[in-house]
C-alpha cells in the first residue's frame, strides 16, 4: 500500500464509521464462539496493520499483531495497549504450531503479495490451538472491482464459497460465513462503472456515513446477523474451528 493510503488509514481508523461498524460486526460474530479467556490466553490479529478492525481482541486478551509495515505495527501499539506488534510476512509467520486461541484477518488476503492466500490460511490453521477460532473477513463480490481495489493493490476479490472452501481445505471446522455490508453492494456495483479506469480510495471518504446513515443501516444489518447468515455482501467473513 502507497505511504500516504496508509497513513490515511491510520488516521480514518478510530472514526470512519465502516471501522467502527466493523469491530462491532465481528466483536458479535466472533466472541460467542470464543474458548473462554483465562491467563494463558493470546490471539493473533494477522495483518492487523493500526488495529482499526481489531482492536477488540487486545481488550479481551494479549493479542500478536503480524504486520509488515512499520507505520501500522507503530499506530497500534502506541493506541492500543495489548497489541503486541510483531513485524512479520502472513507467507512465513514466525510463530509455533498451536500459538493462538483464535486467530483474525481481516482484509489481507485479497493482497498481491499474497500470491497464494489457501497457503495463508493453512498456516492460520497450523498456528491456532485445538478448539481455536480462525476468522476471516475479505472484500466480497467477485464482479464488484472498484478503483478503491487499484489503490490498496488488490489482487482479487472472494466469493462466499471461496471462503467456505479456504476454511475447509485448511482443515477446519466451518462455523459461519456470511455476506455483509449487502447494502453497500447496488452503490459499489455503480461506483465501479463510474470510476472505471480511474484510482480513487474509499478510506477518508465520507467519515460520518451520510450523517449517521450508513452506522444506522450497519446496526440493522448486524441485528438480522444475529438471526441468519446473509448470502452477498460488499465483504465476505468465515469462521472456522480446529477440531479438538
Ligand atoms: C487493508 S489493511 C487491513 C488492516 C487491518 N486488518 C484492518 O482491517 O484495519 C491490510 C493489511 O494487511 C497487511 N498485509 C497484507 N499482506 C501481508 C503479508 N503477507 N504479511 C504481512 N502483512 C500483510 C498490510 O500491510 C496491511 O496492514
Amino acid at each position: 500500500m502507497d505511504d500516504d493510503e496508509y497513513q490515511r488509514m491510520v488516521d480514518a481508523g478510530e472514526r470512519h464509521w465502516w471501522y467502527r461498524s466493523t469491530r462491532a460486526l465481528l466483536e458479535q460474530l466472533v466472541v460467542p464462539h470464543l474458548p473462554e479467556v483465562d491467563a494463558s490466553t493470546v490471539y493473533l490479529d494477522a495483518g492487523g496493520g493500526s488495529g482499526a478492525t481489531g482492536s477488540w481482541l487486545p481488550d479481551r486478551a494479549t493479542t500478536v499483531l503480524d504486520d509488515f509495515e512499520a507505520v501500522a505495527l507503530h499506530a497500534a501499539e502506541r493506541d492500543h495497549t495489548g497489541y503486541r506488534p510483531v513485524r512479520a510476512d502472513l507467507n512465513h509467520p514466525p510463530h509455533p504450531d498451536a500459538a493462538f486461541d483464535a486467530v483474525l484477518c481481516v482484509t489481507a488476503l485479497y493482497h498481491k503479495l499474497n500470491p497464494d492466500p489457501q497457503r495463508v490460511v493453512d498456516e492460520f490453521a497450523r498456528v491456532t490451538k485445538r478448539g481455536g477460532l480462525v476468522c476471516l473477513m475479505e472484500p466480497g463480490g467477485k464482479r464488484l472491482w472498484r478503483a478503491h481495489d487499484e489503490v490498496t493493490h488488490a489482487a482479487r476479490r472472494f466469493s462466499l464459497a471461496d471462503m467456505r472452501s479456504m476454511v475447509r481445505v485448511a482443515g477446519l471446522e466451518l462455523v459461519r460465513a456470511t455476506g455483509a455490508y449487502s447494502f453497500l453492494v447496488p452503490p459499489a456495483a455503480v461506483m465501479g462503472v463510474i470510476e472505471r479506469g480511474k484510482a480513487k480510495s474509499d478510506v477518508g471518504r465520507n467519515e460520518g456515513g451520510l450523517g449517521g446513515l450508513l452506522g444506522q443501516t450497519a446496526r440493522l444489518e448486524r441485528a438480522l446477523l444475529r438471526k441468519v447468515d446473509l448470502p452477498f455482501g460488499l465483504s465476505v467473513i468465515a469462521i472456522g474451528r480446529k477440531p479438538m
